[in-house]
């Protein structure tokens, strides 16, 4: 219920209601309206480096230092949703690097154990001495998913999965930015999180995608996600841009 209640989106918190209080959601990349919210009283910020569900919104160079500065300032926690970001994707191990800015708290999950479900919240020493009471699970620590995480953490670091998140992120970048068609309007992304922004309804082309065999998510009603395994063969990703080409030049 408190994640929930973080969660700015209103189909996600319908039905839900009523939700744990006390939360403010601001504009991303609005440095002036974050400094405007934040003061003494609040807790914690929580912010994406790149906004997932959002629609593929990566955080402009000073938003991260200011969210670290006001932080700072007032007392309030900085805690860095790197569940999509975290684990090479945006072409960093962990996304906050591009920003220089060092969270107190980082919530992981998806990617960590390649697929195996886990989750992870890491904390500054400071955070963690602050724990109190008793945070347990029935499937917390499991084994399987453990060893899963340590296998996929050893693969990530030793094959530099974030250069190749970086390089075959580029590439489509430059890619997908070139291409002539009627229905785009911005593409955007950092290393393998990408969104392409139509200028209408994104489902019929995820559908169009899926009869090609190339699974997209949208991302708001309008945004194709692109989130590919950071160890996808070239070939597979240059076919997988092939079909992204094909179904948006024709609208
Ligand atoms: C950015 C982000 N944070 C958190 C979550 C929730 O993760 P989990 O379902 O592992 O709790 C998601 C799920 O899609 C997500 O995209």
């Amino acid at each position: 219920m408190g994640a929930l209640s973080a969660t700015w989106k209103k189909e996600f918190r319908e039905g839900f209601e009523p939700l744990v209080p006390g939360f403010e959601h601001v504009p991303f990349n609005d440095t002036d309206a974050l400094f405007a919210a934040v003061d003494g009283d609040t807790a914690a910020v929580i912010l994406e480096p790149v906004q997932g569900e959002g629609g593929v919104h990566v955080a402009s160079p000073d938003y991260l230092p200011a969210a670290r500065e006001v932080c700072d300032r007032t007392g309030a926690l900085l805690i860095l949703d790197e569940v999509q970001t975290g684990l090479a994707r945006t072409g960093r191990l962990w996304a906050s690097e591009r920003w220089g800015v060092e969270p107190d708290l980082m919530t992981l999950a998806k990617s960590l154990a390649g697929g195996v479900p886990i989750g992870a919240t890491l904390a500054s020493e400071a955070v963690e001495r602050a724990f109190k009471g008793s945070h347990n699970s029935t499937f917390g620590g499991s084994a399987l998913a453990c060893a899963a995480g340590t296998a996929a953490l050893e693969v990530v670091t030793r094959e530099k999965l974030w250069e190749r998140a970086e390089s075959l992120g580029n590439l489509a970048l430059e890619r997908l930015r070139g291409l002539d068609s009627p229905v785009i309007r911005e593409v955007r992304g950092l290393g393998l999180l990408l969104g392409i922004e139509l200028k209408e309804k994104a489902n019929p082309y995820v559908q169009a995608l899926s009869e090609r065999g190339v699974i997209v998510i949208g991302g708001g009603s309008t945004i194709l996600r692109l989130l590919p395994p950071l160890v996808i063969p070239e070939d597979q990703w240059t076919y997988a841009l092939d079909m992204v080409s094909e179904v948006l030049r024709h609208g």
